[in-house]
């Protein structure tokens, strides 16, 4: 048994699993990994440079990788996306914001367009815009994102999408979460928090050890390590991550925290560059539940797929009792 769906002949993968394009975190070595594991990784060009850019590219070397992008702040650094095409990755994906002003530039290549969304009305807008493939992200993600819960998400946006492949995020980090999306009709999964830990992550040390001795129950959403790293991130998102003595300080009070911004930036930079994560953000999400060692990112994705064919084997004998298969 292999799980093959309309995905793995859109990016002619092995497995229906993509690595998020986490910013600071995804670089090409841990995307590289992930397609060299049978998956699609994407580069998390986040908040990064061109030199940055060009450096990770290097790093994938000959690997088939993707590149994803925050749209609101491509609209400033809009040069990245001539770079990035330039360089014909396998897909494309960009995320929160508007995405309309980019898409003449990104049709017509070979490069496949996928657009995150956290709102039904932002997936009809993908949909009429005719894009390649839709993440559906619920607000169990880990980084960035928005308010709807995966379970529900999910099989409503596979409805708005027809024919178009619908890709689960959000609190997706094995193979029961595999099983359970496409179950939901989704064509493939999108992990963030499940590579996070990986050996190949740009995250430190410190943070892996940190997400992997924490639990979702140790996250919350908000929008207090954007102010303190002087992101003006728009109020439609907020940001998941773990909760530390920083957050304890001053997420019932974001007013306070404008308040004293200058010395808390200080503080803060110190503490990222000292990587502190009482300080720092560990950005995870709900899925930290699932992710129980550093190791190579592709032992955790062959591990997702053996354990999904497992569930769906087992699910199998739930409808067919009599079947071996
Ligand atoms: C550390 C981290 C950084 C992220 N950075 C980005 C980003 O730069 N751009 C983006 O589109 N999504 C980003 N995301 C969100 C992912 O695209 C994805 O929706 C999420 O990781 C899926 O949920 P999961 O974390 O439960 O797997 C980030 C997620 C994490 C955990």
């Amino acid at each position: 048994m292999s799980i093959r769906t309309p995905l793995c002949d859109l990016f002619d993968i092995e497995h229906p699993v993509l690595l998020a394009p986490m910013a600071r975190v995804s670089g090409g070595a841990l995307a590289a990994a992930v397609s060299r594991a049978g998956g699609l990784g994407l580069i998390g060009g986040g908040y990064g440079s061109a030199d940055w850019l060009e450096h990770e590219f290097e790093a994938a070397g000959d690997a088939r990788v993707g590149v994803g992008f925050i749209t609101w702040s491509l609209a400033r650094q809009s040069y990245l996306l001539d770079l990035t095409l330039e360089r014909a990755p396998v897909a494309l994906m960009l995320s929160f914001g508007d995405f309309q002003p980019f898409l003449p530039r990104i049709r017509g290549g070979k490069t496949k367009f996928i657009v995150q969304v956290q709102t039904l009305d932002q997936a009809r807008e993908a949909v009429d815009a005719g894009v390649d493939a839709i993440v559906a992200q619920g607000t169990e993600a880990g980084g960035h994102g928005g308010a709807r819960a995966t379970l529900p998400f999910v099989p409503a946006v596979v409805d708005i999408a027809k024919e178009i492949p619908v890709i689960a995020a959000g609190g997706i980090a094995d193979g029961r979460g595999l099983a359970a999306a496409l179950a939901l009709g989704a064509s493939g999964v999108l992990c963030g928090t499940g590579f996070f830990a990986s050996d190949e992550s740009l995250a430190s040390d410190n943070a892996k050890q940190t997400a992997v001795s924490g639990s979702g129950d140790d996250t919350e959403r908000s929008s207090i390590f954007d102010i303190a790293r002087g992101l003006n991130w728009p109020p439609d998102w907020n940001n998941r991550a773990m909760r530390n003595s920083f957050t304890q300080q001053w997420s019932e009070d974001i007013e306070g925290l404008r308040q004293n911004l200058a010395e808390e930036q200080v503080r803060f930079e110190a503490a990222w560059t000292a990587d502190d994560t009482d300080i720092a953000a560990v950005i995870v999400g709900e899925a930290a539940d699932l992710i129980r060692a550093i190791e190579p990112a592709q032992a955790t994705l062959h591990r997702m797929i053996s354990q999904a064919e497992g569930r769906l084997r087992r699910i199998r004998r739930i409808v067919e009792p009599n079947s071996k298969g």
